[in-house]
């Protein structure tokens, strides 16, 4: 693994919540083996954002999921806290590009539903939902149905119903991919606002390198046939980030140059 380009910020510091080493996943198609990961090493850092880009088919959403607990590993170990990840638990919450909000059911409700499981008591469970409605901006929408909301309003809910897990690790596979750009920014914005405010640890996969740049601490790019981690690039730009900068560009220049060869 190429050490971090610029600065060492993310290196140092807390203590690494997921650690995998050697993970190799390969399926089985028509019969003959196809391989996605092989020997891919990565450690993320408590209250750390680390994005994750590369090529179409080179097994970022396979890599999620097996973090998630939804794909058992070829080979390599998967750790989170120190413990064996093995099924899917509330201590890794999963968002991704398709909002999979039940349709027949309130905000208030698909949210409630995170807590599904939990025997809270009715008020608790209220208060709760309030306060995860308002940290996603969606006071006063509580009563709608998912059909009445935009794509981005949907993927606030989405990430709502989540975060009232209190996930260790928050998983996101290209959540604000179907977005329009203003949405998209404004939800750049929320999630920093949860890194700050929560010290989320997140792993965000991105098909776009301008995302990666402003929402990062440390940016993975993975090898184009699968694989390992090729390159890594520590962002070390205070925040809010300046898409104009030139030292923005830079980083958005050398990730993009990384992706082509
Ligand atoms: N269930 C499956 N059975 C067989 N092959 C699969 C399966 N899921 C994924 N693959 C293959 O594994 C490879 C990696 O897929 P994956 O979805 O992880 O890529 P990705 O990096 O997320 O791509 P994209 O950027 O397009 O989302 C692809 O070649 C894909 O065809
Ligand atoms: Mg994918």
């Amino acid at each position: 693994m190429t050490p971090a380009a610029s600065g060492d910020r993310a290196t140092a510091g807390g203590p690494a919540i997921l650690e995998i080493e050697g993970l190799g996943h390969h399926f089985v198609h028509d019969g003959a083996t196809v391989p996605v990961l092989r020997e891919l090493s990565l450690a993320v850092r408590c209250g750390e954002l680390v994005c994750l880009i590369g090529r179409s088919g080179c097994g970022k959403s396979t890599l999620l999921k097996i973090v998630a607990g939804f794909l058992t590993p070829t080979t390599g170990r998967c750790r989170l806290d120190g413990r064996p990840i093995g099924r899917p638990g509330p201590d890794r919450g999963v968002v991704f590009q398709e909002d999979a909000l039940f349709p027949w059911l309130t905000v208030r409700e698909n949210i409630g539903f995170g807590l599904a499981g939990r025997q809270w008591p009715r008020r608790q469970r209220q208060q709760e939902v309030d306060r995860i409605l308002d940290l996603v901006g969606l006071q006063g929408y509580g009563d709608y149905l998912p059909r009445a909301l935009s794509g981005g309003m949907k993927q606030r809910v989405a990430l709502a119903r989540v975060l009232i897990r209190s996930p260790r690790l928050l998983l996101m596979d290209e959540p604000f991919g179907a977005l329009d750009a203003q949405a998209r920014e404004e939800m750049q914005e929320l999630l920093l606002q949860l890194v700050r405010q929560r010290r989320q640890t997140i792993l965000f996969v991105t098909h776009d390198v301008q995302e990666a740049v402003v929402i990062a601490d440390r940016v993975l790019v993975l090898e184009k046939d699968g694989g390992r981690i090729r390159k890594e690039l520590a962002i070390d730009l205070d925040r809010p980030r300046d898409r104009g900068d030139v030292r923005f560009q830079a980083c958005c220049a050398r990730l993009r140059q990384w992706l082509r060869t």
